[in-house]
């Protein structure tokens, strides 16, 4: 379906933003030679960088790499945690603030590193005393409460995979994970809280763990009565009575082979099936460190906020592994921008003086459309770096947070990764890139990433094509969890030797990448990657559909809405209560995130002669274009029945 028409995205955006002077001054990074020094030699500058991380024993090799496998610091021997947590406890850290947390309700708990490394060695007792082994899956289902890090970072520490699985997913995408992964123990809460409201973990997690591998139930209490949940006797245990009974000994860390897995992550592909994304521990260490130092300018005075939820990859790499690697102190917020009020994430950052503050542009949309009121009632002078991350951020949201959070003072740092790249691949090195209002700029030193056409060939400037990474870094993924052949053929199928992500791009006139988002059958909603695949299967899966096509909208705040057009079987009756059963369907076997926007009934869907259904047109109806080639449907009727049906219902 490649055709060059779809990198087809005029670039006028002439403004440019040199570094604020007084970052600059102060900034790690503000002498561009870095990216020649490690262009000249990659392997060299990570070798540098992972200097930054301690060693139980030194690399041989820095890189071994046998397309599309590669081995980073070879026999280098480490623990995440050990660096995460331990390291800092032995140094004036040790009583530095790692995690101040903030609850939704108002509650909120200061640990220090010294505080953090107790609760860890205590809870990988706990793990240990479970049964947990080396290499064994732990499945983790949590809100944004301290126990997520705590448990991710036990894990680690004894040398466990976890599996961190968004509290907003369902029962049954979570039961499909922990099949996947088969993992031996889930740790979960009672319920979370969300706006006020009690969401029911514990009940969604006994659901899931019914006839899988799970042997085990670790509960943290966060809500009380209110949850609800009900404990199983000989298979549920209460978190906190492990934790006091566990002995207070220090734990020793495992001493890990840079090449053994640290997490697996499950994402969303071009099936209906999610990938379970391997990262391993040292490549992964050194990835996330040096992204700290360069792309976020971390000293070890800031304080740092990061929005994101530690269920997705931006919190496993920039809420704990990155930030805490480097000794960083860090906010962590468990509730929503908007509850009580719209003023949550601005009175956080007056409340505890943060500097960083990282967010996503789906978020900075919404406070725009709220106003500026909100952010303008609130000293926000500490803040001195602001980033975004998971979507392209259009140029008025990057003014918009330039110049009402960050006062013109403060460098805008869009980067661009995935779950599968580890840490941010392409983003301004703060003190020393010009920015451009909607463009992640530069690989940062040390990746390479080029444009290329549909043969590889890279595309002159002004050009759009295929975004890929055409040399190995240390924090890629290695694999997708038992399913070598397809991380194989996904990411290196297209270019043999080459990272294929998934992305458009276009090359500007002065060489900036423009990312123009996903290429595949992958849509972003609000940050949240979904593919339409699982959309379309959890829709047939109900008993009135016979088929059903999803595609992603734009839209003006999410970036991208799911549409679905829906094919019933004989005899159903459609109408409103048909719609919102089937949006209820979507979020009972995904989560709310995959929720359809819309949903359109159809008699036939377009299709190719082939039987394929062409996505690309159903864009075009619903996007309200004129549509393009028809010629390969095999029945053109069927899309101009679409599109009256469509204009009758939009009026
Ligand atoms: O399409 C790109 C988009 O998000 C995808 C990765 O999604 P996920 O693995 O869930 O990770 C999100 C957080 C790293 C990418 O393929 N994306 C992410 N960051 C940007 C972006 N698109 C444009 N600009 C970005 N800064």
């Amino acid at each position: 379906m490649a055709s060059s028409d779809r990198f087809d995205t005029l670039l006028s955006e002439i403004r440019t933003f040199a570094p604020p002077s007084d970052f600059v001054a102060q900034a790690n990074f503000s002498d561009p030679g870095i990216y020649e020094i490690a262009a000249a030699d990659p392997e060299a500058y990570w070798a540098q960088q992972a200097g930054h991380i301690d060693w139980f024993s030194h690399y041989k090799t820095v890189l071994d790499w046998q397309p599309p496998h590669a081995k980073w610091f070879v026999d280098g021997k480490l623990n995440a945690t050990y660096n995460a947590v331990d390291r800092h406890r032995l140094t004036s850290r040790k009583n530095k603030a790692a995690i101040m947390w903030e609850g939704e309700p108002g509650d909120s708990r200061v640990l220090t590193y010294d505080m953090l490394g107790r609760e860890v060695d205590r809870a990988a007792h706990v793990l240990t005393s479970l049964g947990v082994k080396r290499g064994d899956r732990v499945a983790i289902y949590l809100p944004m409460i301290p126990e997520l890090p705590i448990a991710m970072l036990a894990c680690a520490k004894i040398g466990a995979i976890h599996t961190v699985v968004f509290a907003g997913f369902s029962s049954v995408a979570l039961k499909d994970r922990i099949e996947d992964a088969e993992a031996q123990l889930l740790i979960t809460a009672d319920a979370s809280w969300r706006r006020g409201s009690v969401v029911p973990l514990k009940n969604n997690a006994d659901l899931a763990v019914e006839g899988t591998s799970v042997q085990r139930v670790l509960v943290v209490n966060r809500v009380g009565a209110a949850a609800n949940s009900q404990m199983r006797e000989g298979r549920d245990v209460d978190w906190e009575t492990a934790m006091a009974a566990a002995p207070t000994s220090a734990f020793p860390a495992a001493v890990m082979d840079a090449e053994d897995v640290l997490y697996i992550l499950y994402t969303s592909g071009t099936t209906g099936k999610p990938k379970g994304i391997v990262h391993t521990t040292g490549g992964y260490m050194v990835g996330v460190n040096t992204s700290m130092r360069t792309v976020f300018d971390l000293k070890d005075d800031d304080v740092y906020f990061c929005t994101a939820d530690i269920g997705w990859v931006t919190g496993h790499t920039y809420i704990v592994y990155g930030p805490l690697s480097a000794g960083a102190t860090l906010v962590m917020y468990e509730g929503a921008p908007d509850f009580p009020d719209r003023e949550r994430y601005w009175r956080i950052i007056e409340k505890y003086g943060c500097t960083i503050f990282y967010t996503a542009p789906t978020s900075i949309r919404t406070f725009m459309k709220w106003g500026p009121q909100y952010v303008e009632k609130h000293d926000l002078r500490t803040l001195r770096w602001l980033g975004t991350v998971g979507e392209p951020i259009n140029p008025e949201a990057w003014m918009w947070y330039n110049e009402h959070v960050g006062k013109g003072r403060c460098p805008i740092v869009d980067t661009w990764w995935q779950t599968e790249t580890g840490c941010a691949m392409i983003a301004p090195l703060p003190g020393i890139t010009k920015t451009k209002p909607g463009s992640a700029t530069h690989p940062v030193p040390g990746v390479s990433a080029r444009v290329v056409d549909e043969a590889g060939e890279p595309v002159a400037l002004g050009q759009g094509g295929y975004l890929v990474l055409d040399k190995p870094w240390p924090s890629m993924l290695r694999t997708i969890w038992k399913d070598d052949e397809r991380f194989a053929k996904t990411y290196f199928g297209k270019y043999p030797g080459v990272y294929l992500p998934g992305d458009g791009a276009r090359l500007d006139g002065d060489g900036y990448i423009w990312i123009l988002g996903r290429v595949d059958d992958v849509i972003n909603v609000s940050g949240h990657r979904i593919g339409t695949m699982e959309v379309e299967s959890a829709l047939v899966d109900h008993q009135s559909v016979a088929e059903a096509a999803v595609i992603g909208r734009t839209h003006d705040v999410k970036g991208q809405a799911i549409t679905a057009f829906v094919t019933v079987k004989e005899g159903v009756t459609t109408g409103d209560e048909l719609v919102a059963e089937l949006k209820a369907h979507v979020v009972k076997l995904i989560g709310a995130m995959a929720r359809p926007e819309e949903i359109h009934f159809t008699a036939e869907l377009p299709k190719t002669r082939s039987a394929k259904i062409m996505r690309r047109l159903l864009r075009d109806i619903a996007e309200g274009r004129a549509i393009g080639d028809t010629t390969t449907l095999a029945d053109a009727n069927v899309i101009e029945a679409l599109k009256l049906q469509y204009q009758d219902r939009e009026q």
